[in-house]
């Protein structure tokens, strides 16, 4: 993002414009005005589970005259943001609903890219209270949650007990110590013990943070300050730039996104993997099918903290047929609708019931083990130029895992850059 479009936005802040609708549609009392029927898009990031096409089949059956076309961006969070601020800046009424990533919701709605939308209209007070704080900005509700995510701690339970280890580890020390273990039998010869999300994208800001909040450390503090030049942060971050060098973590790691760990869970060359919720359902369907479980993620002295992930639906302020996008985002975010992904696709529903319902717990018992990583779970930094707060801990932590920078420094030049983003 540019500084000028920054100045901007805070100018618009400052006047109190923030609130006003532009593009299409008609904005009175300062609140947009959610007009207009017919076809719209759905705007989100490639599809890896299969379920989102027949959901909006089903909604086309129903609404002939209002059909959803699903438009998929790239699996990349950075290129999603990209491409969406791309049809913002040019007032393109081509993207109707888009799937924000939950560390969005302040930049767009600050730049007016995305509506405030009523709140009343949805049931807001039956979903996880961490999960809709991702939705607001400024008090005003810019978005609705369709999907939450917990990082856990994926495992083979079948080495694991052959190992004679008797559980998933709690600490990064056991996670590596049960790694030897299981890597002295004849077939986990070829398997490397443990990889998260270490390419230079939002994955690696998921995987560093959580690597700082497990050892204790922060990335901003309470009041939204960078605090990360820390002794515990610096824990953190040796872990991971530890683990690359001593093979804990395979060096090609450095190239996975989400897909790529999965990947080389399901096909038995990874003892554990940090990754989200969605990896089970496909998980059950491979290989390794009844041979793993979760559990929380690992830290530095107990267990670690997850990064709060999780995507939300928001109107494109310059879209057409926003009545249309309002009543879509209600059929896509309503209980059944999550609870189907829950059932289909293994995603994380926002709503609290469906996480204690036994049914359901019983085809994923690992249910409430995501309920606590969700609710316990560090927001990433909620700030308006998000883009360039991610922009700078993907640079200063690739740095380090690549070999490049000792851990002090890239803290030190992270502390810098983050003071310097925020304070735009
Ligand atoms: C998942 C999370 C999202 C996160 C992304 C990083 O999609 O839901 O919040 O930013 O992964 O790759």
């Amino acid at each position: 993002m540019t500084t000028r479009t920054t100045t901007r936005a805070a100018a618009l802040a400052a006047t109190g414009l923030l609130l006003t609708a532009c593009g299409g549609g008609s904005a009175q009392d300062g609140k947009p005005s959610f007009e207009g029927r017919g076809p719209i898009t759905y705007v989100a990031g490639k599809d890896t589970t299969g379920t989102v096409q027949p959901m909006l089949d089903r909604w086309n059956k129903a609404h002939p005259k209002e059909k959803v076309t699903f438009i998929q961006l790239p699996t990349d969070a950075d290129a999603q943001r990209q491409q969406m601020i791309q049809n913002a800046e040019t007032k393109s009424d081509a993207y109707t609903v888009l799937s924000l990533d939950v560390v969005w919701t302040s930049e767009f709605a600050a730049h007016q890219w995305i509506d405030r939308l009523p709140e009343k209209r949805y049931p807001l007070g039956k979903m996880l209270k961490p999960v809709v704080e991702t939705s607001r900005y400024r008090g005003g509700l810019y978005a609705v949650p369709s999907s939450s995510d917990g990082g856990m701690l994926y495992y083979r339970t079948d080495l694991l007990k052959k190992a004679g280890v008797a559980g998933p580890p709690t600490t990064w020390a056991q996670m590596t110590a049960a790694c030897a273990k299981v890597k002295k039998l004849p077939e986990a010869k070829d398997m490397t013990c443990y990889a998260g999300q270490f390419q230079k994208y939002e994955g690696l800001t998921v995987n560093f943070a959580e690597a700082v909040n497990s050892a204790g450390g922060t990335v901003t503090d309470a009041a939204g300050k960078p605090d990360v030049d820390t002794p515990e942060a610096r824990k953190g971050l040796d872990f991971l730039s530890r683990s690359f060098k001593d093979g804990t973590i395979p060096k090609k790691a450095i190239t996975y996104q989400e897909e790529d760990g999965r990947q080389a869970f399901q096909s038995g060359r990874l003892v554990f993997l940090r990754n989200w919720p969605y990896v089970y359902s496909l998980a059950q369907k491979s290989g390794i099918k009844g041979k793993f479980a979760v559990a929380p993620l690992p830290g530095l002295n107990g267990p670690g903290s997850s990064s709060l992930g999780g995507h939300n639906m928001a109107v494109s302020s310059s879209a057409k047929n926003k009545a249309t996008a309002l009543d879509f985002i209600e059929f896509m975010t309503s209980e059944k609708n999550t609870r189907t992904l829950l059932e289909d696709a293994s995603l994380a529903p926002p709503y609290a019931s469906l996480y204690d319902d036994r049914a359901l717990i019983g085809q994923y018992p690992y249910l409430p083990v995501l309920k606590e990583s969700i609710v316990r779970a560090v927001p990433r930094p909620r700030v308006v130029p998000y883009g360039d707060v991610t922009a700078a801990i993907q640079q200063e932590a690739y740095a380090v895992l690549n070999g490049d920078k000792s851990s002090a420094q890239a803290l030190r030049d992270l502390q810098k850059a983050l003071g310097k983003a925020v304070a735009q």
